[in-house]
């Protein structure tokens, strides 16, 4: 009797050991200690057995069946836990990632290149760190310009100056190629200016040059009214005012009828009905003959704009710092 109890016992043992699902574990539960199993059976047969064989058999048979039970609820317990985990209520909505968005800035820069690069203009790009010969000189900047002084350009105690403008690429380009050409470019200007809800020490601009034979003042017309109009909307009028700036002649400011009141006159226009949205003018003979150009053969237009106004204009964002605040509940909604 005792060598069959150890015999069961060690049959037992390995089978819910080997067992590998809740079903095979209740299986082995059912064969050893159900009703009719191994267990109950063995008991069934003590009577059978020599009396001075009892004590020890039953003993050894109630601490089998303890040992069993405490195996069986173990497998039950392992299988139970790896149905049930992981836990994942499926009826939650999904988290969404955190996606990132373009800054407002960037999209309109890309809009911008977008249109012209449609009209066949390259995008070029320049130091932010000019020289004074690039910056002022060669853009025909007379010494007198109140543009020079210090307390409107960043001079670095190096002599360089953080660029006020994107003008100087025009004299970068014009220097490194020939006629045709047809280019735009992107960047950061400085001015010494104090922060307020319209001005920044740092912005952007991008600055247009178009140089070849025969081009006129009905080519920036026709260049900027199609960019502008493309920008803002068909029903957008464009206005040239003239104006004076030192590396054009004749020059205009551009502006553009006001998006909120359709020229009528609102807050946003202060009752103008226009938006200056920037400069422009035809190539002054002097910057063309700088860069070694012959000005008798060659004539060009170049125009400037401010990508903040834009910005602001088509967002109708009404305070600049937050272009650059960096606040992640502002910057949202430009996806
Ligand atoms: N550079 C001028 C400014 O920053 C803007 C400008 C005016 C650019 C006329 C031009 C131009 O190319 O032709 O105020």
């Amino acid at each position: 009797m005792i060598e069959k109890i150890a015999q069961i016992r060690l049959q037992a043992f390995r089978e819910f050991e080997e067992a590998k699902s809740l079903q095979e574990a209740e299986a082995a539960r059912n064969k050893y200690l159900g009703r009719k199993g191994a267990i109950a059976d063995l008991f069934r047969h003590m009577p059978g057995i020599p009396p001075e064989e009892r004590p020890e058999a039953g003993e050894a048979l109630n601490r089998l069946r303890a040992e069993l039970e405490v195996v069986a609820e173990t497998a039950r317990e392992k299988f139970a836990q790896k149905k049930e985990a992981p836990q994942i209520d499926t009826t939650l909505p999904g988290r969404m990632p955190h996606l990132g968005a373009l800054h407002p800035l960037t999209i309109v820069t890309r809009q911008i290149i977008d249109i012209f690069r449609q009209m066949g203009f390259a995008v070029a790009s320049g130091p932010e760190i000019e020289t004074v010969y690039y910056n002022f000189d060669a853009l025909n900047t007379p010494p007198w310009h109140p543009s020079r002084d210090e307390s409107a350009t960043l001079y670095l105690p190096n002599g360089f100056v953080l660029r006020t403008e994107t003008s100087p690429v025009q004299i970068r380009v014009m220097e490194a190629m020939q006629p045709p050409v047809r280019i735009i470019a992107p960047g950061r200007v400085y001015r010494r200016d104090r922060p307020d809800a319209t001005h920044s020490p740092m912005f952007h601009q991008v600055e247009g040059l178009y140089v070849d034979e025969g081009v006129t003042m009905a080519d920036l017309k026709g260049t900027l009214v199609a960019f502008y109009r493309t920008l803002f909307g068909e029903q957008t009028a464009v206005r040239f005012r003239p104006h004076f700036f030192p590396f054009t002649e004749p020059s205009a400011e551009v502006d553009i009828t006001c998006l909120f009141c359709a020229g009528k006159g609102c807050r946003i226009c202060k009752e103008a009905g226009w938006i200056e949205m920037g400069g422009s003018g035809m190539v002054d003979p002097n910057v063309l003959d700088g860069v070694g150009y012959d000005s008798e053969k060659y004539t060009g237009w170049a125009c400037g704009l401010g990508i903040e106004r834009v910005a602001m204009f088509l967002y109708g964002i009404d305070n600049i710092r937050s272009l650059y605040d960096g606040d992640v509940r502002f910057l949202r909604q430009f996806i």
